[in-house]
């Protein structure tokens, strides 16, 4: 009997991350989560996790020059035919854009993969508010560019800061459904550029990395605090699932929820986020635990990583259509990192069906 949904199955070894889901914990290169979120630029992370699998990786000063120079280099993409992919939902005309870019496996098609999303969320958003887009500036950093690509403006520190740790709270995450699909194109040899585009349409699907956005319109729906438990009670008994609850592999909380909690805070300290939003969205996720162990005994569904992105990401300015863009741009260098494991430690990916289906009738 096939597993369904592969549960428990072991398809790759890896020195990348470990999800540990009974005890809620995440490592990433032998740090825990909260030794890098918060701690750590996204530079840094894109260092540690590509650590070993190019032979020319420069230090991390040169990485983040080098990153700086990939985003310039991709902008050209969004100048020749950026106007007419904006109409196209964000993660759409992002994922067309990046089908533009060379494969192959060097350091220099990774970097400028790395560096797609970066440019060309903020760009597809401004083009699609009749507003142009903004070149990169590669002497800033990768999230503050980012921001200021955004919004025209240099971010403050904190909001920089707010980006890096989110970027780094979702660099890399065990063999999720992205990551799988990354690694079995990476391991045809198809090039980097065709597992990172795997990863991408594996995420945008709302079990996955399209969650936030739901989250947000769950959100608005709601409308007050008050109205929390009614509301989810019967959307769960309409046989709904509640955006930002739940995870395959964690039979607890999501560490990167409280990471995500914990970078809030900070910007909340510095006036970046609407404390009545936090309030509100803390409300929610207590009616959501009632609900759910409620209507869902012996589950052990918890908060995930999508229930407080929402809050920083629209603390940031981004779109809510946006949202999975941004956990793409975080996602990549982890997709890069997995593809070239696969290719020189790994073997092409070919598992096994078993057959269902009506024999001939000659066999029967
Ligand atoms: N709300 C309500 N019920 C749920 C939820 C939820 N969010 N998640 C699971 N369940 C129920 C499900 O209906 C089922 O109940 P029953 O046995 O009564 O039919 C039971 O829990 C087990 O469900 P499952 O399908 O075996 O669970 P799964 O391991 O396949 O689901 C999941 C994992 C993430 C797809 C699911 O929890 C879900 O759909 N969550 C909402 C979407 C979401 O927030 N996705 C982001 C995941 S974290 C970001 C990432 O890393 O991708």
């Amino acid at each position: 009997m096939a597993k369904s949904g592969l549960d428990d199955v072991v398809a790759a070894e890896t020195v990348l991350s470990h999800v540990d889901g009974e005890g809620g914990h995440l490592i990433i290169r032998g740090f825990a989560l909260d030794e890098l979120a918060g701690h750590v630029a996204t530079e840094q992370a894109i260092a540690l996790l590509l650590h070993g699998f190019f032979p020319d990786l420069p230090d991390r000063g040169t990485l983040a020059a080098a990153l700086g120079a990939a985003r310039v280099a991709v902008f050209a993409e969004v100048e020749t035919s950026g106007a007419g992919l904006a109409q196209l939902d964000p993660i759409e005309s992002v994922r067309a854009l990046m089908a533009r870019l060379d494969d192959g496996d060097d350091l220099d098609v990774a970097l400028k993969l790395i560096a797609a999303p970066a440019v060309f969320t903020p760009a597809m958003l401004r083009l699609r508010k009749g507003l142009a887009p903004i070149a990169p500036d590669a002497a800033l950093s990768h999230a503050a560019d980012t921001l200021r690509m955004l919004t025209g403006d240099t971010p403050s520190k904190e909001r920089a800061a707010a980006l890096d740790a989110y970027l780094v709270i979702v660099c890399d995450h065990g063999l999720n459904a992205s990551t799988f699909a990354a690694r079995v194109v990476a391991s045809t040899q198809a090039g980097l550029a065709s597992a990172v585009l795997a990863g991408l349409s594996a995420l945008k699907g709302p079990l996955h990395g399209g969650a936030p956005g739901p989250v947000l319109d769950m959100f608005d729906d709601i409308g007050a605090p008050e109205n929390a438990e009614r509301w989810l009670d019967d959307a769960v008994m309409r046989g709904e699932r509640l955006m930002g609850f739940g995870h395959r592999v964690y039979r607890v909380r999501d560490p990167r929820a409280d990471a995500l909690k914990s970078a809030l805070r900070k910007l909340a300290a510095s006036g970046g986020v609407d404390d009545a939003r936090v309030a509100f969205a803390e409300a929610v996720e207590k009616a959501a635990l009632t609900v759910l162990r409620r209507r869902k005994p012996g589950r052990s569904l918890d908060v995930n990583v999508d229930f407080y992105t929402v809050l920083l990401l629209e603390a940031l300015g981004f779109s809510r259509d946006a949202f999975t863009c941004v956990f793409a741009m975080g996602r990549v260098p982890g997709w890069i990192a997995h593809a070239r494991e696969q290719v020189l430690e790994g073997r092409l990916m070919r598992p096994q069906s078993r057959y269902v289906g009506p024999m001939p009738k000659q066999a029967a």
